[in-house]
This record gives structure tokens, sequence and C-alpha cells, in this order.
């Protein structure tokens, strides 16, 4: 019988160790090390073996053939920075029910003239074909394999020799080359680079669907995210039917970009016009605590609401709580508030919510957050033309923001007639005529011309 070998990995980064450990030395984290037996050898593990390596000058590579594969999806092409790189590895993480089996086969069926292959460690290949019929597929090249054991899986794709390559998901994978348990972290990562030995030997694009954790990371090693080309995070909220995608790492363009899908009864739309719905349309009157916030996502503009519900605390202690952004940011903008504005915030309880079930993290929704958090407070509705956008900095000045030119642009496209903006900040020489662009330095001039407060 061969001998039975014992070995410790960190669940956080992968790190091997022979014996058990407190602290990982490579990523700091603490009770993270896990006993995994392996019989047979790992280290033989791969990485791009081309037999016939040699340097080259860079000039005499040879990439005529078309290096880029149309999806057939605009956002998905963005994401990835144009179209998928031909023998590039793509890894889409995201929690469970968010909706990645659902996005990879509506790419597997999307693609007409092309032939993919959708394997599934997860669902029978009976469940796959209700799936796809309720996603309206038509005669598409799509093959669908269900299977969980990588050498077969590496011989069929040899046969059929698709154009794509769908994994789904690589924690159900085991090879035989490793004696422990399907989602361990030896097979998690053996299976990668098996994979993405397939892929650049044969130039085909692997999708590889990974699962991840309570806290959000992605389940296995983080090794897995350094042996791939592209991360792709697949989030939203579960309760709300909106969906983001967005590149956390890309070899092969801007990680700026992100997408913004629907999730409706016959699987996911995409969202073009993403501010057109994230602002509700109260046309009749308006509402206090509502403001309009000109954000940036990448290098999109994207308009959202926040609202801001501000009343009297009914415990001795004010509840302060958020969605959509950290309340960390919150307290800092209330602090400022209380300071510059003589915001008295002490017996008020301030609840933040951003429609849609989005997160920001563009400091530039400041403004609008202030401004939410003001009108709920005097109870005065802010009018629906007026969009904002400026940082808050802690002695309560507007600072400017990046893209404003962009932001006033989008903003007229969406019929805004006012947009508040930094002082500070530099516009270009020609603007829309449809806005009026207000600047303002601080928080007290702010609390002027809206409220007409001093
Ligand atoms: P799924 O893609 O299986 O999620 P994951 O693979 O990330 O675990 O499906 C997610 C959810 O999407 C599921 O709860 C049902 C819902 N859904 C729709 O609303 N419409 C559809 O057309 C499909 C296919 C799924
Ligand atoms: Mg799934």
């Amino acid at each position: 019988m061969a001998k039975v070998k014992k070995t410790f990995f960190c669940k956080n980064c992968g790190h091997e160790s022979a014996k058990w450990l407190g602290c990982c030395p490579a990523c700091g984290e603490w009770n993270t090390f896990v006993e995994e037996i392996i019989s047979k050898p790992t280290t033989s593990a791969v990485g791009i073996n081309n037999s016939n390596s040699q340097a080259q000058l860079i000039g005499d590579i040879d990439f005529s053939h078309e290096l880029r594969i149309n999806l057939n999806s605009a956002e998905i092409n963005r994401i990835l920075g144009g179209g998928l790189v031909c023998g590039s590895m793509v890894l889409v993480g995201g929690e469970p029910g968010i909706g990645k089996s659902t996005l990879s086969l509506q790419i597997a069926l999307n693609c007409p003239n092309l032939k993919t292959l959708y394997i599934s460690g997860e669902e029978s290949a009976q469940q796959i074909k209700i799936r796809a019929t309720r996603l309206g597929a038509n005669d598409a090249q799509c093959y669908i394999l269900s299977e969980t054991l990588l050498e077969t899986i590496i011989m069929q794709t040899k046969e059929i020799k698709p154009d794509i390559l769908i994994i789904d998901s690589i924690q159900t994978l085991y090879t035989e080359r490793i004696d422990s348990s399907a989602g361990s972290i030896s097979q998690i990562r053996d299976c990668a680079m098996q994979l993405l030995k397939f892929a650049k030997e044969t130039d085909t694009p692997v999708f590889v669907i990974g699962h991840i954790t309570k806290d959000g990371t992605l389940a296995g090693p983080k090794v897995l995210e350094h042996i791939v080309d592209v991360v792709l995070q697949f989030e939203g909220d579960n309760n709300h039917a909106y969906r983001i995608l967005r590149a956390t790492k890309n070899r092969f363009g801007s990680t700026a970009e992100t997408g913004i899908f629907e999730m409706q009864h016959n699987g996911l739309r995409e969202i073009e016009n993403p501010s057109e719905i994230l602002i509700s349309q109260h046309n009749d009157s308006s509402f206090s605590g509502v403001a309009i916030a000109a954000t940036m996502d990448g290098i999109r503009p994207l308009f959202i609401e926040t609202q801001s519900l501000v009343s009297t605390a009914a415990y001795g202690v004010p509840q302060r709580s958020t969605t959509g952004i950290d309340v960390r940011r919150l307290n800092m903008l209330l602090a400022v508030l209380e300071k510059r504005a003589g915001f008295r915030l002490a017996m008020k309880d301030v609840f933040f919510n951003i429609t849609g079930g989005l997160r920001i993290s563009d400091t530039a929704a400041d403004m609008a957050i202030v401004s939410s958090v003001l009108s709920s407070n005097f109870d005065i509705p802010i009018p629906i033309n007026c969009c904002f956008c400026a940082e808050v900095g802690l002695t309560g000045e507007f600072r400017p923001v990046s893209h404003v030119n962009q932001r006033i642009n989008e903003a007229a496209r969406l019929n805004f007639k006012k947009i508040f903006i930094s002082k500070y900040n530099k516009l270009e020489d020609k603007q829309p005529s449809s806005i009026e662009i207000i600047p303002v330095a601080k928080i007290e001039e702010l609390m002027k011309i809206i409220f007409r407060k001093t």
C-alpha cells in the first residue's frame, strides 16, 4: 500500500506546512490550518509547459489570429476588456443562489456560432436542460456534461474541442492524482493548475465558477486567484433583483468596469442605463430625505438615490444604520455636520439607505448623503431635478471629484436641471446648456442655498 502522506494547508492562502500551525506564516491568519491526506505527490503540479519553450524576441511573437471571442453580451464583453481572450482562465465568484450557474449557462447558450461545453458537478443534465428551457435556449451549439472527475472532463473536452469551456464549480471537481476529498485545498489547487495547463496549451478559454464563503472571500485558497487571468465577482442582494458583475482582477483589461443585470423569470437581463431604473420616479411631489448622487462606477457614471431618515432617538443611545455604504462613513459625515452645521445628533436616530441594493464606495456621494440627512432633519424636500457630486472633507469643505465633466453630461442627459459640485473642481469650457452647475465650497453654503438655513 502506498504510504499515506499528510500535510497541513492554510485554508486562506493555501500555504503548505508539514505540521499544524496556529498562525499562518504566509498570510498571518489564525487557526486556518487543516490536515489533508495526499498519497501521490502534488509537487509535479504544473505551470504552462510548452515542450518547445524557448525565449523569443517580443517583436517575433505571432498573434495574427483573432485574440478575443465576442460573447454576444455587451456588458460581459466590456467587463472582460472587450471580449474573452483565447486561452484565458476566468474565475467567477459569488454567493450561493446569486446566479452564477444562470450567468454561465446563458453565456454558453448565447454564442450562436461557437461550440461551448458546460460541465456541471452540481446538477444533472436534465436539470440543466430545464434551466436552459427557462432561459429560452435556441439551437445553440452547447454541449452539457454532468461530471466531477477532472481526467474524464479533460478527455471529453479534447474530444469535443469546444470554443469555450465552462466549469460549474471548481469546488466539486476532483482529480485522481490526489487522495483528499473534492473541495479540499489540494484538490482545488491541482484541478485549477491542470485546467490552466489545458487552457494555455489548447488556447481554449475556460470559465471556472467558485463559491465564496460567508465572509465574502473565494472558498479555497487565495492561490486560485493568483492562477487565473481574470477574477469576476458576482454580487448583489438576494432580496433585490439587481446583480453586479465586477472584475477584481483582469490581466487583459481594466478592473474599473462593472456590469449590472436584473434577474428575471427567464434569466439575467443586461441593464444598459442603470441610472434610469435606480432613481425612483416620483414625478408628482418630492419627499424629504431623498437626494440623488452622481457617482461613478468604473468609468461609467451611475446615478443613485440616497435616502435618509432622521428621527428622535427613542432610547438613550442613538441608532445609526446604513445599507449600501459603510456605517463609519456615515458616522464621519454626521460628525462633520455636528461640528460645521450645528446639527444636534446626540438625540437623533439616523437610518440611511441606497436604493436598489447597491453598495457604493465612491466618495463623490458624500454631498448627496449629507443633503439627504439635512433634508430629512428639516423635513424640507430637495427638488427632484437636483443632483450632487462632491466629497466632504473633515473641515466641512466640499472637495473636488474625478470625471466631473462626465458626471455633468450624464446629469444633463438624464434631464436634471441643477447639479451641485465642489467649487474647486476644474470644468471644461463647454458645458451642456440645459443644466445649471452650482459650485459650492462649504456645507454652510449648501444649507443656505437648498434649505434657506443659516
Ligand atoms: P443559480 O444560477 O442556480 O445560482 P448559483 O449558481 O449562483 O448558486 O440561480 C440563482 C437564483 O436565480 C435562483 O434562486 C433562482 C433564480 N432564477 C431566476 O429568478 N430566474 C431564472 O431564469 C433562473 C434560471 C434562476
Ligand atoms: Mg450553481
